[in-house]
């Protein structure tokens, strides 16, 4: 899927800003008329979620309607008109003057529908959604599971088992796009490496009916090929190019230097119809023995677990913020990040393109109990998510692997297969990249992890086991992570260790809960993680603190942040800044 973008052929106008609001406290909206007349109830952001902008909506898990006008020049008679949500979560139903244009189902990826022929050029456009917010054991990530579920906590609010809030909304930018006629629907870059040349195969899909010239360039290069394309030609609406760039520059931590892929539609007469251009990097990644390798170079991970969360925002993304936290993985001197527990936003991966971070991309699969591997409905709906987040993602050179689940109970016997049809639906959309899960379960049991190209592990030895006692927690970790390679004989990421820390709490010698424990256990256990040979990587969960649901052990956020959840340093991000040599200011 092509990430919105104007250009000679192509325009944009953002629908970001002020939307009016109604929660749908009763879900008879639709019975009320809402698809054609919201009650001026009140005003809300766009993008964020809708819990921290009022008090009331806080705890609001039902469905908000959004809705707001747009006019549009005439000029954009003779073009396609699409509508295009970032995100939201979770059920999305979208109206266009009243006439419904489309359905989506799921939070943390984009959904895009043709609006052209609802349109009207004589006056406004009245636009809305509807967003469905429900917690729900059949959504992804299942909410509702207690009875089931094998780690969290009982009897949370609201229970939504996972550890993170489960805010409602529009998470991400609305965006209208305009394409003309015939247009390119979709590019796939894969690279490869041949000496010092690198080479690069691109996909490109056609819109239905085009017929003309594609023209393919990589700027900056001599690599530059055209085809004819027929309507109803053999090519099946898609045309694919093979370069080879000699000299390339490769796409690395320390120079992520990123290639523009400029595509070209043009008609018989060679006039102009579309274009658009892909940034992509060339750079290869793979295992090999016990080592990840970026480039054929061995590269280790090192850095956190995230959230998609500030205050007041929620899971609502923000340039101001996206730009922040790569400024603090900067100085800190991380290099990696895991997208936990979700696909990231679209201005997240590009940023990590251009800044070069390595990002294990997650699905937003946190959980899964054993009712989720009977039948195929669940296994059938993660197939799909993965597929989009595949589609929308495999351009970023910045992702070296994908993770496909979060602490999933990977003891039940059937999570066997249910893992296994996973793996092979991931693999068979993108063969370029390794791809793990997370466990966090005794891995001699584990029936899941032996289907992966490498396994992560979360490990809290000295929090939630031994607690108190981190010389004891230590050694522990030591010898599961050597149990662990002994039994799987794969390399290992940690992709959790950490503990919680309230920020000003000081306690000497160290106790839990004060920022002295939490730096200690950080860093000493990277250490301990990065001695072993067959580990690639370790993630401190996590890098802030983050919003979850109400328990007795969340002191209002989640307090395993090296930084506050308003990115304040804690003792344990001075010490790791020291350890892994963070920027110096
Ligand atoms: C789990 C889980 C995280 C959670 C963390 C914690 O391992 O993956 O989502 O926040 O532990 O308990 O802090």
């Amino acid at each position: 899927m092509l990430y919105p973008q104007s250009s000679s052929s192509r325009a944009m106008i953002s629908l970001d800003g002020f939307w009016k609001f109604a929660p749908d406290v009763n879900d008879d909206g639709e019975q009320r008329g809402w698809t054609h007349q919201l009650p001026a109830d009140r005003e809300i952001a766009v993008p964020a979620s809708w819990n921290e902008q009022y008090q009331d909506l806080m705890y609001f898990f039902g469905t908000g309607w959004y809705e707001r006008e747009v006019e549009l020049s005439r000029q954009l008679r003779s073009e396609r008109i699409w509508l295009r949500v970032g995100s939201a979560n979770y059920l999305s139903t979208v109206w266009v003057n009243g006439t419904e244009v489309g359905r989506h189902e799921g939070a943390h990826l984009p959904f895009v529908f043709e609006i052209t022929e609802h349109v009207r050029w004589d006056g406004p456009n009245r636009i809305t959604i509807r967003v469905d917010a429900a917690i729900a054991a059949d959504r992804l990530p299942p909410g509702d599971v207690e009875h089931e579920q094998i780690v969290g906590f009982k009897g949370q609010y609201p229970n939504n088992y996972y550890d993170f809030f489960p805010y409602g909304g529009i998470h991400r930018s609305v965006t209208l796009i305009t394409t003309p006629m015939s247009f390119v629907s979709d590019i796939r870059i894969t690279t490869g490496i041949d000496g010092t040349a690198g080479k690069v195969k691109a996909h490109v899909g056609l819109s239905e009916g085009f017929e003309g010239a594609c023209t393919v360039s990589i700027r900056g290069t001599q690599c530059r090929s055209s085809v004819k394309v027929h309507r109803d030609g053999a090519d099946g609406g898609k045309a694919v190019f093979d370069f080879t760039v000699p000299a390339a520059r490769l796409w690395c931590p320390e120079d992520p230097f990123l290639y523009e892929l400029e595509v070209r539609l043009t008609d018989e007469d060679d006039h102009a119809i579309d274009q658009y251009v892909q940034s992509f990097g060339i750079r290869t990644v793979s295992i090999r023995g016990v080592e990840l390798l970026l480039n054929g170079k061995p590269v280790f991970l090192t850095g956190f677990g995230m959230h998609e969360d500030f205050p007041v925002l929620g899971k609502g993304i923000s340039p101001a913020v996206i730009a922040k936290d790569f400024n603090l993985l900067n100085w800190i001197g991380a290099n990696s990040v895991r997208t936990s527990h979700y696909p990231y936003s679209d201005e997240f991966l590009s940023y990590a393109d251009k800044h070069g971070l390595l990002v294990i991309g997650e699905t937003p699969f946190v959980g899964f109990v054993r009712s989720h591997y009977q039948g195929t409905a669940i296994l059938n709906k993660a197939k799909r998510v993965i597929t989009e987040m595949i589609e929308r993602d495999t351009n970023h050179p910045s992702i070296i692997a994908w993770s496909l689940a979060n602490e999933g109970d990977t003891l039940a016997p059937e999570a066997d297969a249910f893992y296994e049809a996973l793996y092979s639906h991931a693999k068979s959309l993108d063969d370029t990249r390794p791809i793990t899960i997370v466990n966090c379960v005794d891995v001699e049991k584990d029936v899941a992890l032996k289907h992966y190209d490498f396994v992560s592990l979360n490990r809290y030895h000295g929090w939630y086991e031994q607690a108190g006692r981190l010389d004891e927690g230590c050694r522990i970790l030591s010898e599961k992570l050597d149990r662990c390679y002994e039994v799987l004989g794969k390399p290992v990421m940690v992709t959790e260790f950490g503990a919680d820390a309230v920020a000003g709490v000081h306690v000497d010698p160290p106790e839990v809960f004060s920022e002295e424990y939490q730096a200690e256990m950080v860093t000493r256990q990277y250490e301990i993680i990065r001695q072993k040979p067959y580990t690639i990587g370790a993630h401190v969960w996590s890098f802030a603190d983050f919003k979850t649901s109400q328990t007795p052990s969340r002191v209002v956020v989640n307090r395993k942040g090296v930084f506050t959840r308003d990115r304040q340093p804690k003792l344990s991000a001075h010490k790791l800044k020291a350890l892994w040599g963070g920027e110096s200011r």
